[in-house]
């Protein structure tokens, strides 16, 4: 697990990522920012519980962290909130109603009483800043939430916006503009449309809609759960490469067929 940040201390990247041999990386990071309240979103993995809650406590008193973002309930986002809540005992779950009804479908069952139940387009005061929540353009679950701070501009994104890495790249030792910016936005687009299959089915004038109106935020950090930390000149990239992708060919994954081949072909697969 690394720390990464990116202005000297207010806002952290916790990074970690999962290595799939054979085909490529996927950055899985978790974001802490320090101010009077400090604020946690999303937990990682619960396999890197030590790893992640070592990182973390070397960068915030655990038990002072006072809101935890859920942005939605998939596992690499949920994995520590169980210990959070144990270790922060003044935190509460910043997370939809939804999210909240799913997170009791998981094992980690987080009383209502934790919850500060929050929807899109609602905003939440703090000691030293204001949160406004939206709901980003793709994502694959409906509990699903981002949060722009709007003291320093940093949105979080949650999956959207997310990538993967080729093999010869690290998620952690590498920042995004190693990636020839093209590659980048061939790479995120990959992500997105695989995680947001449904982005073929919309109404391209509605979708297009959205984007237009998120085109103005101009975050000054976009931090997805599945991307390096992204500086805001990319913006504009990324929203017209998601414009692009309703009418891009869907992902064809490989079946097992194209598996077997690979393996014969030598490639070093997972067992
Ligand atoms: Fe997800
Ligand atoms: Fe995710």
């Amino acid at each position: 697990m690394k720390s990464l940040t990116v202005d000297a201390g207010e806002t952290w990247a916790l990074q970690s990522y999962v290595k799939y041999d054979g085909f490529f990386s996927t950055p899985t990071n978790a974001f802490l920012i320090r101010g009077k309240e400090p604020i946690l979103v999303d937990t990682s993995y619960s396999f890197a519980a030590e790893d992640f809650l070592s990182t973390l406590g070397q960068l915030v008193d655990i038990a002072s962290i006072r809101w935890i973002v859920v942005t939605h309930d998939d596992a690499e986002h949920i994995g520590n909130l169980g210990r959070l809540l144990e270790l922060a005992p003044e935190a509460k779950v910043l997370t939809p109603f939804i999210g909240y009804g799913k997170l009791c479908d998981t094992a980690q069952n987080v009383p209502l009483a934790r919850v500060h139940c929050i929807g899109p387009g609602e905003s939440l005061t703090l000691a030293d800043r204001t949160l406004s929540f939206l709901r980003p353009p793709l994502f694959d679950s409906s509990a699903t939430i981002g949060v722009l701070d709007k003291k320093t501009g940093h949105l979080f994104s949650s999956d959207c916006f997310g990538t993967i890495v080729p093999l010869s790249y690290s998620p952690v030792a590498d920042d995004v503009n190693v990636l020839p910016e093209a590659v980048f936005f061939q790479l995120m687009g990959d992500f997105n449309k695989v995680n947001s299959a449904w982005v073929h089915l919309v109404d391209r004038a509605m979708f297009q809609g959205i984007l237009n109106d998120m085109s103005g935020m101009a975050p000054s950090w976009i931090f997805s759960t599945h991307a390096m930390p992204i500086p805001g000149e990319k913006w504009r990239g990324m929203l017209a490469t998601f414009a692009g992708l309703p009418d891009s060919a869907p992902f064809q994954a490989p079946n097992q067929d194209v598996l077997n081949a690979m393996r014969a072909a030598g490639l070093p697969l997972p067992r």
